[in-house]
């Protein structure tokens, strides 16, 4: 029994934020952050709008284009649940009016997506579930200093969401093999200090925001992208000329450049809307498949890698032929 995407949904905050509004406020420019990281705005959503808000926009989105009203499950990608306790799925579940069903929240943070998609593809394959809505959800920018001008450009804030059906191995749409990796002894590389168990309050605010390395993280993020995407592709018997599109957690233009550099796969396979969006952690999958479907990037029989990289560490990878799909 596969996993097969049969609708997609996407969700963004109105409003934008512009490099200059950053440059305007921080020791940075326009020309800085459009060279180093690929990014000319992010979307912020607004103090009354959160995780969950944004989950059941795309969501809704993913149902109307799956043509479906119910699903047996929703698996729900963040880091930035509406509170600290409990899972957020449960609520978007209950806001989208499909009843009482299993509704789990996975935080693998920037490849929070894949491990959704993989969780949910259990459930499939475990016959727990035959239909279920898998979102990617995060407001990360409440995680960023406002006054860090090594984080403020880098992250937005968005949700999309896809729906993934039982069916057979050879359809269109159907996911895996799966890559999904992990290492926690460099965890330190991209954490937020305080408010969790080990530290529950600290004097220092910044303690409360994301610390970032970000040298060191660019060095891990495409190395291992590309070993999840190499292990995918072997195990599913692809070579890297059958990648049509390639998919990448959109943190950083030059991380996806490296990645296809170091998977020999050619530059316009990569798939990029970084640029409008910023990395928007979980959400920044689906947003960005959301994106080529609608602009014709993405079309019916196409070979597809998905890889990301986050923190945790986290990263993985998965393919799909992708499926034709309606009202994205
Ligand atoms: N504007 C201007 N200068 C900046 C700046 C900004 N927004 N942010 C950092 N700098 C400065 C640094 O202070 C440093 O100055 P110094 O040489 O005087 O010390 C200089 O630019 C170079 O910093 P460095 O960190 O080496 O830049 P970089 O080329 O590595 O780019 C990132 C910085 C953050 C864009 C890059 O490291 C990156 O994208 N890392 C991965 C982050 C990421 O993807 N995180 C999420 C993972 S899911």
């Amino acid at each position: 029994m596969a996993a097969v995407l049969c609708g997609l949904g996407a969700w963004l905050p109105p409003r934008v934020l512009a490099n200059e509004e950053i440059a305007a406020r921080l020791d940075t420019s326009d020309e800085w952050i459009r060279s180093r990281t690929g990014i000319a705005e992010r979307r912020v959503a607004d103090p009354g709008t959160s995780t969950v808000d944004m989950a059941v926009a795309a969501g809704r989105q993913a149902l109307d284009s799956a043509g479906l009203t119910e699903v047996d499950a929703v698996v729900l990608a963040t880091a930035t649940p509406d509170q600290v306790c409990p899972a957020s799925a449960p609520q978007v579940a209950a806001r989208l009016g499909l009843g009482e069903v299993n509704a789990v929240d996975v935080n693998a943070v920037c490849s929070g997506f894949l491990y959704a998609l993989a969780t949910a593809s259990g459930f499939i394959a475990g016959g727990i579930a035959r239909r279920v809505l898998v979102i990617g959800a995060d407001t990360f920018t409440t995680l960023v200093d406002p006054d860090d001008r090594g984080t403020v450009p880098i992250f937005g804030d968005g949700a999309g969401a896809v729906v993934l059906r039982a069916g057979d191995a050879d359809e269109l749409g159907a996911l895996g093999p799966f890559a999904l990796h992990s290492d926690g002894g460099l965890a330190e590389l991209l954490m937020v200090p305080a408010g969790g168990a080990k530290q529950r309050r600290s004097d220092n605010p910044h303690d409360y925001f994301l610390d970032m390395h970000g040298q060191a993280v660019f060095r891990q993020a495409g190395t291992r992208m590309a070993e999840a995407s190499r292990s995918v592709l072997e195990q599913a018997g692809w070579t890297v000329g059958d990648v049509d599109r390639f998919i990448g957690h959109q943190a950083n233009i030059r991380i996806l450049q490296t990645t296809a550099k170091y998977l020999g796969l050619p530059q316009d396979a990569l798939v990029v809307n970084i640029e409008r969006t910023g990395n928007t952690s979980a959400a920044s999958i689906p947003l960005a498949m959301a994106d080529a479907q609608r602009d014709g990037t993405l079309l019916a029989g196409q070979r597809v890698l998905l890889s990301a990289f986050g923190a945790g560490l986290t990263w993985g990878a998965t393919l799909l032929r992708w499926p034709a799909l309606a009202n994205v």
